[in-house]
């Protein structure tokens, strides 16, 4: 375990058995009708790209970036669009793939906007879920597994920038955070 956490919270082989899992709810849902894969950068990368080799629909990819905490542990409730898709998504079937949800801003500004945009469905995936932690009331239509309020990196998940490449989700020490 890297030296910065306090635990694992998430092991490698639980995350793979996650995302199978995920995979075929969303493959049952979909029923060979061709999806939109919209990235959330940077965090759920990792997440996303063991999450499409499951899929069994034809599958395009794309991308988004929001502005994130930076070196905060705690979301504003303002969210900035950095990068967005880039295509026409009306009568496309899209799912919105999340490393964690926590206040739901995020989320919920996302898929409105797509909603705006005429997309034939919009589905929410997310990796974590901290329900305790819910400001905004959105729709999550397939969770990999609730986690406590901890701040936890690893697998795409970061602190400012750092731990993304870990294997596993782990809870960050708080003396990394707090001085
Ligand atoms: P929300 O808008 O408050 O739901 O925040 C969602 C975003 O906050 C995620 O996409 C993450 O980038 C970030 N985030 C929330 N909790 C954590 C955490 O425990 N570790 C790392 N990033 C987090
Ligand atoms: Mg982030």
């Amino acid at each position: 375990m890297h030296r910065d956490l306090e635990q694992i919270l998430v092991t490698e082989r639980k995350l793979s058995q996650l995302v199978k899992r995920i995979a075929n709810e969303i493959n049952k849902d979909l029923n060979g009708e061709p999806l939109l894969v919209v990235i959330i950068l940077k965090g759920s990368t990792p997440f996303a790209m063991d999450l499409i080799k499951h899929l069994d629909m034809p599958v395009e990819m794309d991308f988004m970036q929001v502005s994130s905490y930076g070196k905060s542990t705690s979301s504003s409730g303002f969210i900035n669009l950095k990068k967005d898709i880039e295509q026409d998504i009306t009568g496309k079937n899209v799912l919105i793939v999340e490393d964690i949800i926590d206040s739901g801003n995020t989320l919920y500004k996302i898929k409105t906007l797509f909603q705006d945009r005429n997309a034939k469905s919009v589905r929410i995936c997310t990796l974590l879920d901290k329900p305790s932690r819910r400001v905004v009331d959105v729709k999550v239509d397939y969770v990999g597994t609730e986690i406590p309020d901890e701040f936890v990196v690893g697998y795409g998940l970061d602190y400012n920038e750092q731990y993304r490449n870990l294997p596993y989700v782990g809870v960050l020490k708080k003396s990394v955070y707090t001085n």
